[in-house]
């Protein structure tokens, strides 16, 4: 099975944790893009989604599925997105695709958060995928020092092909941490959540998710923390 056809089925095995007639939060990246795709054949069972990026937003509303202001929703029956890294306690590092802010923040009001990932997402150890922190422009480069503290290397993400930096939907950058061997992921992300200037880090430990549809080629499984 390729890579893509793993994405797949664990967005399709998603849908059974999709709850009838609530708001779902939605992530982002390739393996939540295959989710909205299954989400629409069954898009009147629910009454709308959030999104964590303009980019989900505009996929979503696509296929003609509501997308709700979080501002607008109290309650939110699941949060389902995918990961660069998880452990098998449920931590993860995302933000590869630069949404890591808004993830967090709707991950924050959904009871359970599914994370869909091919097999190749789960780690032992978190910190060999690159760690994004998202950061205030005008801290880039205190923060970056701060970061080098920690025993990381921090590389600023730029707008591919150039050397300018590349800006989130909120209007912040991205620091790209490389070289981190993350032993304690509950503390660092105490740790960088800290530093001054730090919008928010992708490392998601303390609310971790509650259950992973991880894809292999002998089926999905499916781990539960
Ligand atoms: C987006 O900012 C990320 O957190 C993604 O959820 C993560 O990078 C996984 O992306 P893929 O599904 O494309 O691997």
């Amino acid at each position: 099975m390729t890579q893509d056809e793993l994405k797949q089925a664990v967005a399709r095995a998603a849908i059974d944790y999709v709850v009838d007639g609530e708001i779902i939060g939605v992530g982002t990246g390739s393996t939540a893009n295959f989710f909205i795709d299954e989400l629409a054949k069954i898009k009147d069972r629910i009454k709308g989604t959030v999104a964590s990026s303009e980019a989900t937003a505009s996929r979503l509303r696509g296929h003609g599925i509501p997308v709700f202001d979080l501002n607008d929703v109290t309650s939110m029956a699941v949060y389902i997105d995918g990961a660069d890294e998880i452990t098998a306690s449920g931590a993860m590092i995302k933000g590869g695709g630069a949404a890591l802010t808004r993830e967090k923040i709707v991950a924050s009001v959904a009871k359970q958060f599914v994370c869909i990932a091919d097999g190749s997402k789960l780690v032992e150890t978190l910190g060999k995928f690159p760690l994004p922190v998202e950061v205030i422009p005008m801290a880039r480069a205190a923060v970056m020092r701060k970061l080098a503290e920690l025993g990381g290397q921090p590389r600023l993400r730029t707008k591919p092909g150039t050397d300018e930096a590349f800006i989130t939907d909120n209007g912040g950058e991205i620091i790209d941490v490389v070289g981190l061997s993350i032993l304690d992921p509950v503390a660092m992300e105490e740790r960088i959540n800290q530093i001054v200037g730090v919008i928010a880090v992708g490392l998601f430990a303390k609310a971790g998710a509650t259950v992973c549809l991880l894809g292999t080629p002998e089926g999905v499984k499916t781990l539960t923390f």
